[in-house]
């Protein structure tokens, strides 16, 4: 970026892009606006060292000999204001031991959105049930619950709205249906640390919610996992199926399958540490993506996703956007991506439709699944498998990854003046 042009950006009031117009971009030649990395995640220091040193030498390094587990375990519950809190090995694991304790059997079916991560539909596959496809709404990027009731079928036992990239779908509307059909509501948090509905925490508002603590997550500790609910007998089942059927000591021997799911003491000790940091972590996500969604309103053409009414806080796992080629000279999104990466902005296309994956189909029509379910009820899926909402937005969605939201205001205003100089020049940039 030429000098005159920084001044001209720092000079800018916080909402106001400056126009990019005079500039080449950097797919065609001209200097990108920003050349160094974006803030490096994960962030760790002393405390998270401290607290790995000192796991390693209690030589007790799992949760049955030590006690890492169960006091992350309470921190995380007290944090997020939920009576019971179960760590597990991961965020799949966490589905999947919550589809246990929920009592999601084979031949079941389950409710999924089209616009999350696999890890959802292949816990609802491990279960041997049929994930069912509802659409999205494409302002939210969320399940569009104005469809859930229609899919439920004597089968369904549960529906799982994903809380994507932080923010949630219409959680008084999944809950209130499920509650008036009989079937369970499980939230998909795992990207949504700290996020919030009417001001009580994501993942605490259904009957079970899961998180995610891999790598690129908010709450990292590489990989690790957490089951929340208000439910003590749900917690007593989800506990015995992540450690081989075993009881709590003091209780009961339980008389369910499992499997061994469980957290390292590690883990726990990092994830101990890392919690420590979310708070001011998510606020300076919420200050940055407040002022990008300004900045965005200024441009035009790229329209941030917006919050369910009842939404009172994303955790901004993502920052997710609409891009309308149509204000771009019909530069397609493909050529926006790029154009956008050599100005020093990384981004992505996002998730492409689920419900249509070729490994989706391969399950389905294997010999477990065809045992399951009947040809007139496979047949009934494939027909109602139609989510075109969701089809178009993913041909229109792009996104940033939550750690571009960490750093100060002046990496957003380079974002839209990114954005704004591609604007400017889409014409050339589409030929
Ligand atoms: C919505 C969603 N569900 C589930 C998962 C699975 O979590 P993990 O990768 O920890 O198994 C992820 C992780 O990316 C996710 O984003």
């Amino acid at each position: 970026m030429d000098a005159k042009w920084t001044r001209r950006a720092a000079a800018a009031a916080a909402v106001t892009v400056v126009r990019a117009a005079g500039a080449k971009p950097a797919l065609l030649g001209g200097e990108p606006i920003r050349k160094h990395p974006f803030p490096k995640w994960p962030v760790y220091g002393p405390p998270e060292e401290t607290a790995l040193v000192s796991t390693l030498r209690t030589g007790q390094w799992y949760r049955g000999s030590g006690s890492a587990v169960g006091r992350f375990e309470e921190k995380f519950a007290t944090a997020m204001g939920s009576p019971y809190c179960l760590a597990v090995a991961n965020g799949t694991s966490a589905l999947m031991v919550a589809l246990h304790g929920l009592d999601v059997q084979p031949g079941d079916e389950v409710i999924v959105p089209p616009y999350t991560f696999i890890a959802t539909i292949n816990a609802v596959l491990s279960k041997g049930a049929l994930p069912v496809f509802i659409d999205t709404d494409p302002r939210t990027f969320q399940m569009d619950t104005t469809k859930l009731e229609a899919a439920i079928t004597d089968r369904t036992v549960a529906a799982i709205p994903v809380d994507m990239a932080g923010a949630p779908a219409n959680l008084d509307h999944a809950n209130e249906i499920g509650r008036r059909r009989g079937i369970k509501i499980l939230e998909d948090a795992a990207q949504a640390h700290l996020g919030e509905w009417r001001g009580r925490k994501l993942g605490t508002i259904c009957d079970a919610g899961t998180f995610s603590f891999q790598a690129s997550k908010n709450l990292n500790s590489g990989e690790g996992g957490a089951v929340l609910t208000r439910d003590k007998a749900l917690w007593e089942r989800c506990y015995a199926y992540h450690t081989n059927s075993s009881a709590r000591r003091g209780t009961e021997p339980a008389a369910s399958m499992g499997g061994n799911y469980r957290l390292t003491e590690f883990q726990a000790a990092l994830l101990a540490a890392q919690m420590d940091r979310l708070e001011a972590q998510a606020r300076q996500r919420d200050a940055n993506a407040a002022l990008l969604s300004k900045q965005f309103r200024v441009i035009g053409g790229v329209a941030p996703a917006e919050w369910t009414d009842g939404c009172t806080r994303s955790a901004w796992h993502l920052f997710m956007f609409r891009y309308d080629a149509a204000q771009f000279h019909g530069l397609p999104r493909a050529k926006f991506l790029k154009a956008l990466a050599a100005e020093g902005i990384p981004c992505s296309s996002g998730y492409t439709p689920l419900n249509k994956q070729a490994f989706l189909r391969n399950v389905l029509e294997g010999r477990g699944f065809q045992r399951l379910f009947s040809r007139e009820r496979m047949k009934q899926w494939q027909e109602r498998n139609h989510c075109p909402a969701n089809d178009q937005l993913c041909t229109e969605a792009v996104w940033f990854t939550q750690n571009m939201l960490t750093g100060g205001e002046e990496d957003m205003q380079q974002i839209a003046l990114a954005i704004d100089k591609i604007k400017a020049h889409a014409s050339e940039l589409a030929k």
